[in-house]
């Protein structure tokens, strides 16, 4: 299953939204196709939002091409990016992938010579993402496998291939143990309110023949204690220079039921989820999401439509609460403020 697909000058975007019943490609043929299934999750994961984004400059860019008015094209750009960029504040890769977008553009030509370059970056980063996924993958089971027994995880959210443009990052880390012979179990979180863990992580996992049993949130703290749960690993959509890492809503918490328990939790991210010009993170922007998420799930009602909701997508787990972070780099240790710059100087 390909979450997106760039064919023939057409972003095809596997409608995750509808998972797992029905496997929907949408096409997308406009950049504002692209933000509109960013925005409402129809791609989501913030490897993949960088991906599909990227692939929407190049849409805008055509758009611009067509208009005919070549004095403000890389003007005209630029404002579309920043509407992408706005799409969804807290997963950093998106920004970075717009800003490689722009970057390339910047280099010059004629808005024909421009657009093609940026359909050649857009494969480019796209490709890339493929490759991370798989030397982090690596490097993961190298660093939780390396007792040689099998082990017990628990993941929270979608961190997989639906997440990225290959197998993804902490669900491409157990599918490399899982190939070693090194799992034993996968528990994964539902992850109210959008059920990506029940939707997406049990359906991938399943697929894979990787054993997986479904909780919802609030049975973590007991199944952590319970279940003989050798670590928690998960992924991330934005990590400050000390370490602290936004993620999906709801991974603060289980760090701190790691702590207590004992159990390691660890990031799997690729280097474009990192974001070394904030220094902690309490400045990574948290979204806010339509609070009809907490009060209903696929037009079913769970609550009175006026009831008051606080629905942020994603909190930040303190750089203290993570025993590690794996890259496609390689491993960052006890993350804090020296060590993450230190790791990406060399
Ligand atoms: O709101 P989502 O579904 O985009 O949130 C996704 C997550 O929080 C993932 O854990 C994160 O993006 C890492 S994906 C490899």
């Amino acid at each position: 299953m390909e979450t997106l697909r760039w064919e023939k000058g057409t972003l095809y975007l596997l409608d995750q939204t509808k998972l797992p019943f029905e496997e929907i490609y949408l096409p997308c043929r406009k950049w504002q196709d692209v933000r509109q299934a960013i925005s409402v999750l129809a791609v989501r994961g913030a490897p993949a939002i960088g991906v599909a984004a990227a692939y929407a400059v190049v849409l805008a860019a055509r758009a611009c091409c067509e208009k005919g008015q070549d004095d403000t094209f890389l003007a005209d750009l630029t404002a579309i990016c920043k509407a992408l960029d706005a799409a969804r504040p807290t997963a950093v890769n998106l920004h970075w992938a717009l800003t490689r977008m722009l970057a390339a553009a910047g280099e010059g030509g004629t808005p024909q010579a421009i657009t093609a370059r940026l359909e050649e970056k857009a494969i480019a980063i796209h490709q890339e993402d493929l490759a991370v996924n798989c030397a982090m993958a690596r490097f993961g089971a190298d660093e939780l496998g390396k007792s040689g027994k099998k082990l017990t995880l628990l993941t929270h959210c979608n961190a997989g291939a639906l997440a990225t443009a290959g197998i993804g990052t902490a669900l491409g880390v157990i599918r490399e143990l899982h190939r070693r012979g090194l799992v034993s179990m996968v528990y994964a979180d539902e992850t109210r309110p959008l059920l990506q863990g029940a939707r997406l992580t049990a359906f991938e996992l399943m697929a894979d023949h990787i054993p997986v049993t479904l909780i919802t949130d609030n049975m973590a703290a007991w199944t952590l204690k319970t279940k003989g749960v050798d670590a928690i690993i998960v992924g991330a959509d934005r990590i400050a220079a000390n370490g602290d890492t936004a993620n999906k809503i709801g991974t603060y918490g289980l760090s701190l039921m790691a702590r207590e328990l004992a159990i390691p939790l660890y990031i799997a991210a690729p280097a474009s989820t990192f974001d070394l010009s904030i220094t902690d993170g309490s400045q990574i922007p948290i979204e806010e999401r339509n609070h009809d998420e907490v009060r209903s799930f696929r037009g079913v009602a769970a609550a009175l439509p006026e009831t008051p909701v606080f629905n942020p997508a994603f909190d930040v787990t303190p750089h203290e609460n993570i025993r590690a972070i794996v890259t496609e780099k390689g491993i960052i240790h006890r993350p804090d403020a020296v060590s993450v710059p230190a790791f990406f100087q060399h």
